[in-house]
């Protein structure tokens, strides 16, 4: 392809913001190999920045057991979203030696609106991925691997597409990886662009071809996934994050994190929204959202920082008080939200929460599976209540309504987590800015209850 004189080396806003002279292989271990120009980074590149070293080393001298027992020990949460330890969640699905092998998944549906961490690695690094996915499958005894792609990730398919197929030809993916006497290989599937395919179970009913509605759990995938089998589902940062643990160990991986946090190693953290430079950083877990906002520029001149989302649409509001907190999963748990995909989302005070609330509620609606009733007709109606408010004809019980739906789509009445999801920025706008809620409540209405 033909540079363009002066093009930018950022094609997106989410590419890295950081320079290659900042990243280094021990501090960095997820972008260290990226180039300065955004290029994908190749087999023959990838191979002499170490690339499939932590691999093949780990088939060589590693029982599954073990790799599982240094995935827990390092502590590696999964960075789709929940945080939940990928060696606990692996060791419960290794199950006995005898088991039937099943899949491993690598979730790459990234649709969580304002994320796009996973598309970086996807395009710009492959080989990282189906390094971790190799290392997965072999601690889990998966026979075959699936990268579940959003499809709109038209790069991304290309990037991986070109990927598999090098690994293939140089023996480490298909019949006895690496002369290493293990069997795996990956396909390459990718989603026709809904956002219930990232939870975990659709996904799966999705892949087997069937209606992308969530499972009952239990059986959780780990017992019976896809086809029946034992299936491992996880993201693509998380699986990104294996072959740094099992190459350099667990009092590195950390060690990574430099006391921020109890969690380990490091994180794509990112910004979008009206700052000065929107993007992505890797740094360690735990950092503030003060720095990764300072990292951003800060707010775009004209704006000040009135609420922030830490990680998705479907976390909940912080406040500017709210910037010195650790980014991590513990933490911002305890303060009404969810650290989710750790891509910050900022609210100026020249936005109306009630405009960005019914904004995302769309979103919410429209991608509801509509399996069950609270999430197919409650989504929608709460859309109808904030058009209302938007407009200043609200009725004086909307907010109450509104209330009650944060209660009533709450994860122990909804099959799955996506209506809670929905609701969980809702319920936050609603304690921090009732007054602007307040606000769309129609004069003449508010009369005629006076
Ligand atoms: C509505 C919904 C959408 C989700 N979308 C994604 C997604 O795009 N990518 C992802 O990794 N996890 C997503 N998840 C979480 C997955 O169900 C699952 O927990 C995750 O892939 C596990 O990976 P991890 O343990 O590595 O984080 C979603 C969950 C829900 C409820
Ligand atoms: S909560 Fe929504 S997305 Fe989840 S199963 Fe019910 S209808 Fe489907």
């Amino acid at each position: 392809m033909m540079a363009i004189p002066g093009e930018s080396r950022l094609r997106y806003h989410c590419q890295l913001r950081q320079s290659a002279g900042e990243r280094r292989a021990d501090t960095h271990p997820l972008t260290w190999r990226l180039r300065e120009d955004g290029a994908r980074i190749g087999l023959d590149e990838y191979r002499e920045k170490d690339g499939y070293e932590a691999a093949i080393r780990t088939l060589e001298k590693c029982t599954p057991g073990d790799v599982i027992g240094t995935m827990k020990e390092a502590n590696v949460r999964g960075r789709g979203g929940g945080g939940f330890s990928a060696g606990l969640k692996w060791s419960l699905t290794q199950v006995g030696d005898h088991l039937p092998r099943g899949y491993l998944i690598c979730n790459a549906d990234e649709m969580e609106p304002g994320t796009f961490k996973d598309r970086l690695l996807l395009e710009q690094l492959p080989h990282l991925l189906i390094e971790g996915m190799i290392i997965a499958a072999y601690a889990n005894r998966s026979c075959y691997g699936y990268i579940f792609l959003r499809s709109e990730y038209v790069e991304a398919a290309r990037s991986l597409a070109l990927a598999i197929g090098e690994a293939r030809e140089a023996g480490l993916l298909g019949k006895d990886v690496a002369g290493s006497g293990f069997d795996f290989d990956i396909a390459l599937h990718t989603g026709a662009g809904r956002y219930i395919c990232g939870e975990e179970t659709a996904l799966i009913n999705s892949l087997e071809g069937k209606r992308a509605n969530p499972r009952a759990k239990p059986p959780f995938p780990g017992q019976s996934g896809a086809w029946g089998k034992p299936t491992v589902v996880n993201n693509v940062e998380t699986l990104c994050n294996a072959p740094g643990v099992m190459q350099h160990g667990v009092d590195w991986y950390r060690g990574l994190s430099g006391g921020r946090s109890e969690d380990g190693g490091t994180k794509l953290y990112g910004v979008s929204g009206l700052v000065e430079r929107p993007g992505l950083w890797e740094l360690p877990i735990g950092t503030r959202g003060r720095e990764i906002l300072d990292r951003a520029g800060g707010m775009r001149e004209g704006h000040t920082l009135k609420a922030w989302l830490p990680g998705g649409g479907s976390t909940g509001f912080l406040l500017p008080e709210h910037l010195d907190l650790p980014m991590d999963f513990d933490t911002i748990g305890q303060y009404g939200s969810r650290l989710g995909t750790g891509l910050i989302a900022v609210v100026s005070r020249r936005q109306s929460i009630v405009s960005l609330m019914r904004n995302l509620e769309q979103f919410f609606a429209r991608e509801s599976c509509g399996w069950c009733t609270p999430c197919r007709d409650g989504l929608p109606w709460t859309v109808k209540i904030l058009q209302a408010l938007e407009r200043g004809e609200g009725k004086p019980d909307y907010i109450e309504i509104l209330e009650q739906h944060t209660v009533g789509l709450n994860p122990a009445r909804t099959f799955c987590a996506h209506a809670p999801g929905a609701m969980m920025p809702l319920e936050s706008a609603l304690r921090h800015f009732r007054a602007e809620f307040e606000a769309g409540i129609a004069q003449a209405s508010l009369e005629g209850v006076g």
